[in-house]
C-alpha cells in the first residue's frame, strides 16, 4: 500500500525528514502507527538499513540536534527543543534468557528488523526516498489498526521480554484496542519472567503509565491481571480507592511514578532496596514513609517539603489524611514566597552558612505563617539573632 503525501506531509517533523535524501532511511514503529491513526507524533523513530554517520550528521543539521546520545543498541538519541529522535541501525535480537536485555547484531535488512518487534501495529515502516511512499506491512499491522486488534508478532513474546505486558495495557487503553487471542495467552508467559526483570525496567513502564491520560485504568488492569502481583511478590494490595484519588491529585508526568507505586505497596520494597532509586527519588520516598502528621500548619509543611515539588507534597498530603485544602494552599503559599532579603545578605550578617540557612527558613515559615508581613525580614532577622546571643 502506498501512503499519500498528503498524509506524510501533514506533519512538519516528516517533512524536514525528507530533506535526508536517502533510501537507508525509514521511519518505523510508534510514529508510523500514530501517523496511520491520524494521531500527534510524539517522537520519531527511524531506522537505517545500514549504518551510516552521514545521516546522523544531517539530522543533527536538519533537527538542530542539541544532545546526542549512543546506546548499547545500535542506536542513537537526538535530542532537539522539539523532538527526540531514535535513530537504530537495523537489526535483529537474541535474548539470553527470559527476562534478560537483548543481545542485538546489525542485520542490513528492514523487514527483519520489522518482525522481531513486539506487535503487528507497532511493526511497519515507510521508506522516505524515493518519495513512493511504499509502506512495509509485513505483519498486516495496518488491517489490524482498522479492526482495532492488539497481536503479538510472534509466540513467546512476552516470554523474552515481559515489559511488553506492560506495554499491551497501554496500548489497548491508549488506542481502545482489543487483544487477540495469541496476545491474551503471552501473558502468561509474561508472568513467569517477569520476576527476573530488574527494577529499573519495570520502574519505566510505570513512569511511562504516569504520563498516560488513561492511566488510572491502565493501572487497574495491572492489579486486575496480577502482573505487578508476580514482580518479586512484592503487590499483595491494591487499593484501588487510593489510585483514584491518587490519579485525582497528581499531575500527568512521568516523574510522578513512585508516587503511584504506593498504593500497590512499594514501602517495604522501598526500604530493603534504596540503592535501586535515584537520590531524588530517594529523598520524594523517604519523606513520605518518614513522617508522621505534624502539626498541619503550612509552616509546618515547609519545614518537611520545601524542597519537595508539588505532587510529592499531596501525595504525602492524600496517604495521611490531611485536609488538601491546607496543601492547596501551602503550594499556591510557597509559589509566591519572595523573602526581601537573600542568603547571602544572612551570611554577610551571621558569618555561618549553616545558620545563615536555618535563619532563611526561619523566615520563609514565618512569611507563610503570617508571623512578619512582607518587608520586616531585616527586622526579623534582628530578633533571631538578639535571641541567639
Ligand atoms: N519495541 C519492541 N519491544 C519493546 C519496546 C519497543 O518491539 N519492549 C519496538 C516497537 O516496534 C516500538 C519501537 O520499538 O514501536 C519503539 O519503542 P517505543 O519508543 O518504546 O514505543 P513507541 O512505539 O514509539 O510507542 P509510544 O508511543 O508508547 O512511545
Amino acid at each position: 500500500m502506498r501512503i499519500a503525501l498528503d498524509s506524510i506531509s501533514q506533519y512538519s517533523i516528516i517533512r524536514s525528514l525528507l530533506y535526508v535524501e536517502n533510501e537507508n532511511l525509514y521511519i518505523v514503529g510508534g510514529c508510523v502507527r500514530d501517523l496511520l491513526l491520524n494521531v500527534p507524533l510524539t517522537d520519531l523513530d527511524v531506522v537505517l538499513e545500514r549504518k551510516s554517520l552521514s545521516i546522523i550528521n544531517n539530522l543533527e543539521q536538519i533537527f538542530g540536534v542539541t544532545k546526542k546520545t549512543l546506546s548499547q543498541f545500535l542506536t542513537f538519541k537526538l535530542k532537539s527543543p522539539k523532538i527526540v529522535i531514535d535513530v537504530a541501525q537495523a537489526r535483529s535480537e537474541r535474548y539470553e534468557h527470559p527476562g534478560a536485555l537483548p543481545e542485538v547484531t546489525p542485520c542490513y535488512d528492514i523487514v527483519k528488523d520489522l518482525k522481531r518487534r513486539d506487535f503487528t501495529i507497532n511493526s511497519m515502516a515507510i521508506q522516505l526516498y524515493p518519495r513512493t511512499f511504499y509502506l512495509m506491512d509485513p505483519l498486516g499491522g495496518f488491517e489490524d489498526l482498522k479492526k482495532r486488534i492488539l497481536r503479538v508478532n510472534k509466540q513467546g513474546s512476552f516470554m523474552d521480554d515481559p515489559t511488553r505486558a506492560f506495554r499491551a495495557i497501554k496500548y489497548t487503553y491508549r488506542f481502545n484496542l482489543y487483544l487477540d487471542a495469541s496476545t491474551e495467552r503471552e501473558f502468561e508467559n509474561a508472568k513467569k519472567s517477569l520476576p527476573m526483570v530488574s527494577f529499573p525496567r519495570i520502574k519505566r513502564e510505570v513512569e511511562l503509565y504516569a504520563a498516560e491520560e488513561r492511566r488510572l485504568l491502565m493501572f487497574a488492569e495491572l492489579g486486575k491481571r496480577n502482573i505487578l502481583f508476580h514482580w518479586n511478590n512484592m503487590f499483595d494490595t491494591f487499593d484501588y480507592d487510593l489510585l483514584v484519588e491518587m490519579d485525582r491529585i497528581l499531575p500527568r508526568k512521568q516523574s510522578v511514578w513512585c508516587l503511584f507505586l504506593i498504593p500497590f505497596g512499594l514501602e517495604h520494597y522501598f526500604i530493603h532496596n534504596k540503592d535501586k532509586f535515584t537520590v531524588s527519588e530517594r529523598r520524594t520516598l523517604e519523606k513520605i514513609f518518614g513522617h508522621g502528621t505534624p502539626e498541619i500548619t503550612v509552616g509546618a509543611l515547609h519545614k518537611i517539603f520545601k524542597d519537595e515539588a508539588p505532587e510529592g507534597v499531596r501525595a504525602w498530603g492524600l496517604l495521611n489524611g490531611v485536609d488538601e485544602r491546607i496543601i492547596d494552599k501551602y503550594i499556591t503559599e510557597r509559589g509566591k514566597l519572595n523573602p526581601s532579603i537573600s542568603i547571602q545578605y544572612i551570611i554577610e550578617r551571621v558569618k555561618d552558612p549553616k545558620l545563615s540557612r536555618e535563619f532563611y527558613e526561619k523566615i520563609e515559615e514565618a512569611l507563610l505563617e503570617g508571623i512578619i508581613r512582607p518587608g520586616e525580614e531585616k527586622e526579623f532577622l534582628e530578633k533571631l539573632l538578639t535571641r541567639l546571643c
